[in-house]
């Protein structure tokens, strides 16, 4: 994928400045495009960045952070992306507000990126948007340069069409998604939400298999699942590293030497980190084995802090570690261990290689990145993964331990079984299995499936009866 034609159209850049200096920027998304970028001459263009920590990283690539007014940039991101379209795609409705002042900055935000997109993209170029931040870009980007090839990726569930319906700007959400020639979802699940959205709206299409087709005078728009992966290669050369391997063991080795139990995750409500630490916590009141010698570690990073509703749950998680500390912990026993920061690639892979089991429990992910760096860094088919069903990821790994993360005995006693039952021949297939999965779907396969397949719809441009 070497392809200087390319342009990326993002909400984030890939490093950001925080109270310890400038770091990696949080999120799945930046994870996957950043090996695509570094392979490619593109130019990345972000509307949510901050100038001078791409400035100041050497890049072989272009980031074009955008300059916007404070308050369009606020109401963008704080409202109307993560306090609407964010609660609304992952089945929080009472979280939604709905401003038009919120929906005015979207559109304001989305325009500008279009017009970025517009100006360095080259004739017959391709710009690749990414996400639910930047949704209207496809349509205004395809008015400015209809020479150029569009694909748009949703990195989230797609709305249930219930939700989507109290959305006051639905209509234009999905028409602005459909300026794009392909459209990239995670799992069919999610391209069957769209094309009830699609039924919801009246807008016609044609079924193609499990893809769908969307006709639009002279062209078509092509919504697809594109399951995304990691960097396996990556992953797997840091498991296989002596020093990650001493680092683990010390980690291991700190933590009291029983089994240890890794979640990683943005402190998100969607993430169920709340959930699964009283799902700890009744394990612990219940067994004495696991009081004794489980732990839990919670990579809990700080995530979108002016929307009010993650400032009240970070409070909530700190609350509920300290209750479980309160309660179970002693001078040489500490049950869980809370780290509220951001951890590079080669620290992470330490914790993953600690752990016996990752407990990935989120009440709704687009996909989940983390489960999948579990399995690609263990360089033997060890550990166990435990995986809510309603993680995209779920439909992928198939071969994982799955629980349903609303169900608070279920949650319970699966947190229990992979922490505690001894490692059967069954547990070592499994993992095995989720190895090869893990291996075929890596992040370069993705990225470059599916600008091919973009590239290949562009040459399709006929209409669709
Ligand atoms: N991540 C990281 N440092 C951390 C915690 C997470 O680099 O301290 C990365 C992690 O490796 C993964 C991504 O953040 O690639 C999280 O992606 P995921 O799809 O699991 O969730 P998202 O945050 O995108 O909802
Ligand atoms: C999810 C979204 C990304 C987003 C990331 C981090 O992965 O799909 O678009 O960048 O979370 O969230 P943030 O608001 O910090 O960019």
């Amino acid at each position: 994928t070497r392809s200087p034609r390319l342009v990326i159209v993002s909400a984030r850049a890939p490093f950001v400045r925080t109270g310890s200096g400038i770091v990696r920027a949080p999120g799945g998304l930046i994870s996957a495009l950043l090996p695509l970028m570094r392979r490619s001459r593109g130019t990345w263009i972000a509307t949510g960045a901050d100038r001078e920590a791409c400035d100041t990283s050497e890049l072989p690539f272009r980031v074009r952070a955008l300059a916007l007014p404070s308050e369009i940039r606020s109401a963008w991101y704080a409202g109307a992306s993560n306090g609407a379209l964010w609660p609304l795609s992952h089945g929080f409705g009472e979280v939604c507000r709905f401003r038009a002042e919120q929906a005015r900055a979207y559109f304001e935000v989305c325009r500008a990126a279009a017009d970025a997109a517009a100006e360095y993209a080259l004739p017959g170029g391709v710009v690749w948007v990414h996400d639910y931040q930047l949704a209207l870009v496809p349509a205004l980007l395809r008015a400015r340069r209809p020479d150029l090839t569009i694909g748009f990726f949703w990195h989230i569930p797609w709305p249930a069409s219930d939700s989507l319906r109290v959305l006051p700007w639905a209509s234009e959400l999905i028409e602005g998604v459909l300026g794009a020639d392909l459209v990239g979802l995670h799992v069919p699940r999610y391209v069957r939400a769209f094309r009830d959205a699609l039924d919801e709206l009246g807008i016609a299409y044609v079924n193609d298999g499990e893809s769908i087709v969307v006709p639009r005078g002279a062209r078509h728009t092509r919504i697809e699942a594109w399951p995304i992966g990691v960097d396996v290669d990556g992953w797997a050369s840091l498991g296989r590293d002596e020093t990650v391997a001493a680092e683990a063991a010390r980690i291991t080795a700190d933590l009291g030497g029983g089994r240890v139990l890794l979640s990683v995750d943005r402190m998100d409500y969607a993430k169920g980190i709340v959930e699964r630490l009283e799902a700890f916590e009744r394990l612990l009141e219940q067994n004495a084995e696991a009081r004794e010698r489980v732990t839990l570690v919670q990579i809990g990073v700080p995530s979108r802090e002016t929307v009010p509703a993650y400032r009240e749950l970070r409070q909530r998680i700190e609350a509920t570690v300290g209750r479980i500390q309160g309660r179970f912990g002693g001078p040489r026993r500490k049950p869980v261990h809370l780290f509220a920061r951001t951890f590079d690639s080669t620290e992470l892979a330490a914790y993953y290689l600690a752990a016996d089991a990752a407990i990935v429990t989120p009440k709704r992910d687009g996909m989940n990145l983390v489960a999948f760096e579990y399995v690609a860094t263990r360089p033997r088919p060890n550990g166990r993964l435990l995986l809510s069903t309603t993680a995209g990821a779920a439909d992928v790994l198939t071969e994982a331990h799955l629980v349903n993360p609303y169900d608070e005995e279920g949650l319970t006693s699966a947190i229990e079984d992979v922490a505690l039952a001894p490692e059967t021949a069954s547990d070592i297939a499994r993992m095995a299995a989720l190895q090869a999965r893990v291996s075929q779907l890596s992040v370069e396969t993705w990225a470059s499936g599916f600008l091919a397949r973009l590239e290949q719809v562009t040459e399709e441009r006929v209409p669709v009866r």
